[in-house]
């Protein structure tokens, strides 16, 4: 199940009534993506992890005087295929192909040589939804990274009682934790414990299990309104005209979304190569298809209905229990790493305060300036790091924030440059307490008040201890 197929398909439900080709070419100069040696690689949730990360300062990481005692990583899995459905699309680009080349189009000598030299290669069905290879390449370098900039903590060989991996029951959030294990420990990565996945997982895919959250966005049509009369609107109206005179063939609707989607995905699956689809799109397109994106995370995930943050409560009161008990010196583990999807990232950095525009997106905005942009805080590989350092000095806990190995102010700490242990409680603090039954009115209990993810972590620990004492069994 991935959180993006239907929302696509709204936008594509309105594209397709939009469709029209206009048969006259004028003679101007066209946007030509084999000339543009800067070209526009913002492609919302389907960009790959390279083209729109950070570089990881260690300095900003942990400042000056302070020691990191704790690591929290939660992190969407790397470049995948697309789903069943959208790889079966694909299917159309051959003859997509063929007819651009035959047609009069606008596209310039290099991306019509570029087109006729593509081919859909070994691309089938029984990929859907499957890691890449620069997937796992996109988690096992930032893996390495991370642990250069702290060695003090990553770079000690497994523990259990060190290191804390954790992933969904899908291949693609696995892969990504086997390439992280890699990039931390190299061929010692076997031996690292992967507890068997959870489904549904009440931790990373809290959304999952939150009944108001299912009914009142997830299959509620109308919670995606402002992203449906975005694209049923002028703007895109005017695209899909302006994209059929380029292609000098008639677009209906679905083939600008599979034009999207091939654009995007192989310049994700090979970024160091240009891709050709990209050529059907000028950059204030691609803008325009963005703006569509955004907005449909925005009210799937974002800001746009309260219960979307609101049941992010679980993976809040995660983190704040691992950073509390470092704080009172029990440290263990030291590194958590969550392995997870877009619908988790989006919801926690809502329910955090990141990328909250002053006023809301809606289909009118598009013109507007806005923080939220998943093509900065949604993009394959997307992560959220908090590190947790004992200072010297006044500082004492001192809590840092990267997002994409940029770094990040905490929403509402004074500071830029991260937060200390006794601001970032203020804000946060209240989230300690997570009446998540409550709050997504579960008639099945999830998390009843006793039931807190301490006690389910205290009890897993009395269950191990008491598996390894064989004579309390005698
Ligand atoms: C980690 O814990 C798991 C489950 O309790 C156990 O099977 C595994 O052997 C442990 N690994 C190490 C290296 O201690």
């Amino acid at each position: 199940m991935d959180d993006s197929v239907w929302i696509m398909s709204v936008c594509v439900l309105a594209l397709s009534l939009n469709g029209r080709s206009i048969g006259f070419r004028l003679k101007e100069k066209h946007y030509c993506l084999s000339d543009d040696i800067n070209p526009y690689l913002k492609f919302a949730t389907k960009t790959g992890y390279n083209l729109q990360r950070g570089t990881l300062d260690p300095e900003s990481l942990a400042p000056e005087g302070c020691e990191p005692i704790q690591f929290w990583h939660l992190l969407r899995h790397g470049t995948r295929y697309p789903s069943r459905k959208d790889i079966a699309a694909f299917g159309k680009l051959p003859d997509l192909q063929r007819r651009i080349l035959e047609a009069d189009s606008e596209l310039c000598d290099g991306d019509l040589e570029a087109l006729r030299r593509w081919s859909l290669g070994g691309l089938n069905e029984t990929w859907n939804y499957i890691q890449t290879p620069e997937g796992d390449l996109e988690l096992l370098e930032l893996a390495g990274r991370f642990k250069n900039a702290i060695p003090t903590l990553l770079g000690k060989p497994f523990s259990n009682d060190s290191f804390k991996f954790r992933h969904t029951k899908t291949q693609r959030t696995e892969a990504s934790a086997r390439a992280y294990a890699k990039g931390l420990f190299g061929e010692e990565s076997d031996m690292v414990y992967m507890p068997r996945p959870l489904d549904p997982d009440p931790l990373i895919k809290f959304y999952d299990v939150c009944s108001k959250y299912q009914r009142e966005v997830k299959d509620k049509p109308e919670a995606l309104e402002e992203a449906k009369l975005f694209a049923e609107g002028p703007e895109v109206a005017a695209m899909v005209a302006r994209m059929s005179k380029r292609l000098g063939i008639s677009l209906t609707l679905d083939y600008v979304e599979t034009l999207y989607d091939a654009c995007r995905f192989y310049k994700a699956w090979m970024p160091s190569e240009m891709s050709v689809w990209c050529a059907a799109f000028t950059p204030d397109d691609l803008k325009i298809m963005e703006y569509c994106e955004d907005l449909e995370y925005y009210y799937e995930s974002g800001y746009g209905h309260v219960i979307n943050y609101e049941s992010a409560c679980p993976m809040m009161k995660d983190l704040l229990l691992h950073l509390s008990n470092a704080v009172d010196g029990r440290s263990v583990p030291s590194s958590t790493f969550y392995f997870g999807h877009s619908g988790a990232l989006q919801k926690m950095m809502a329910r955090l305060g990141l990328y909250k525009d002053a006023i809301p997106l809606t289909h009118e905005g598009f013109e507007q300036d806005r923080l939220w942009r998943t093509s900065r805080h949604g993009i394959f590989t997307t992560n959220l790091a908090f590190t947790l350092s004992k200072c010297t000095g006044e500082r004492e806990f001192w809590v840092t924030l990267m997002v994409n190995e940029m770094p990040v102010q905490i929403p509402g700490c004074p500071d830029t440059a991260g937060c200390s242990w006794q601001d970032f409680m203020k804000i946060y603090g209240q989230y300690e307490n997570c009446d998540f039954d409550v709050i997504c009115e579960n008639e099945k209990e999830y998390y009843s008040s006793s039931g807190s993810l301490y006690y389910l972590h205290f009890l897993t620990k009395a269950f191990f201890l008491l598996g390894n004492v064989p004579f309390l069994w005698s």
